[in-house]
């Protein structure tokens, strides 16, 4: 098969072209990403990056990335970068009109919550998650029909219907520490956590409440395996593994650390391992890898094809266009809302989970 290199690819598409003045407006931004993105490449991405930053300022919009973008969306054109966590607490707090979400659509629903003001734009629809996919406001229902009297936990990787059936949400940052406030505050010793099955089990071993778990899986984390976790440490002497609590509890008990994307970033930077192996989403290595040359980063890991939906040409498209704009019916969105905000009350991570201690 005929092989075309990346700029012959560019001429055959309705892409931007690179030019020397833009090369050299650019090159402050090419800097940040040299260490993972190689020189031939960046003509493809530099007119976007161009064109998206001064596009963004003139509509006075702000781009919220997940930390599983790629790292010319991630470090060239984001104005703020975080897990689950962080992009809820800042699309809580952001002054800008538009929000661009550089992640996934539940992202996008829990700024919109959070911010109903204001205009949240998705690049692409489709960009979706197998965890949210996996439950139902129904099925909440249904759930707290089965078990009347215990709360509900909802793992913000779900549609805002779900989280308006449910009592509080979490993510992987704070789920120890909302599971027990909120059984605290119910007085009771058991909770109901959905939707992902791994998480709930790698929480239950970190508290003494009691959990009762829905069986959806995210279809990234859930690929890994625990003779996947040997290996590495085999083939890589001397490694260090961090996971991801959305990976099956076997997975968790293999590595070193378990938490979320900013928690691992903070690993890595706290410990400065020489060699690490980030057991989690591609994007990941590169973004940290930017800040932290000296560590070595082994690089198995599983793309997340919802994530990838989100491009830098499909960021411009969106500010051009304002499409597509996320909107959640105002009924469920103030429940909704209620569930995410008892969340952020809870405040910073009371901790991370942690495989080994
Ligand atoms: P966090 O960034 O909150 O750890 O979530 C990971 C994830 O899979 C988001 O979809
Ligand atoms: Fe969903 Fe997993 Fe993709 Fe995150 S990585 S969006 S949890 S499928």
């Amino acid at each position: 098969m005929l092989r075309m290199s990346i700029m012959e690819l560019v001429m055959t598409t309705d892409a931007l072209t690179c030019t020397p003045e833009i090369l050299a407006a650019t090159q402050a931004d090419y800097a940040k990403v040299a260490h993972v993105i190689p020189q031939v490449e960046w003509p493809v991405h530099a007119p976007y990056v161009h064109a998206i930053n001064t596009l963004k300022r003139e509509k006075n919009a702000v781009i919220l990335a997940h930390n599983y973008m790629t790292p010319e969306i991630f470090h060239c054109v984001s104005d703020f970068r975080g897990d689950s966590l962080q992009l809820a607490q800042e699309a809580a707090r952001t002054e800008a009109q538009v929000i661009v979400q550089a992640g996934v659509h539940f992202m996008a629903e829990t700024s919109k919550i959070l911010s109903p003001e204001k205009t949240v734009l998705i690049p692409d629809l489709k960009a979706g998650c197998s965890l949210a996919a996996s439950i139902t406001g129904a099925d909440v229902r249904l759930l707290k029909q089965k078990y009347p009297g215990l709360p509900v936990v909802t793992y913000v990787n779900t549609t805002a219907d779900v989280k308006a059936e449910s009592d509080v949400c979490c993510t992987s940052s704070n789920a120890v520490a909302v599971v027990e406030d909120i059984a605290r505050e119910w007085g009771v010793d058991t909770v109901i956590m959905t939707p992902d099955e791994y998480l709930a089990l790698n929480v239950a071993k970190k508290t003494k409440i009691k959990i009762i778990a829905w069986k959806g899986h995210c279809e990234v984390h859930e690929r890994f395996t625990a003779e996947d976790i040997r290996g590495y440490r085999e083939a890589n002497p001397g490694v260090v593994v961090l996971a991801h609590p959305e990976c099956p509890p076997d997975v968790v008990a293999e590595a070193d650390f378990a938490g979320s994307t900013s928690a691992m970033i903070g690993y890595v930077g706290d410990h400065r391992p020489g060699r690490v192996v980030l057991v989690t989403e591609c994007s990941m290595s590169d973004n940290v890898a930017v800040n932290f040359p000296d560590v070595e980063f082994i690089r198995p890991c599983n793309l997340c094809p919802h994530m990838k939906r989100i491009t830098l040409a499909g960021i411009l498209k969106s500010l051009q266009t304002m499409q597509h704009e996320v909107t959640v019916d105002p009924a469920i969105a103030v429940r909704a809302k209620a569930s995410v905000e008892r969340m952020l009350k809870v405040g910073k991570p009371k901790a991370v989970l942690q495989a080994a201690e």
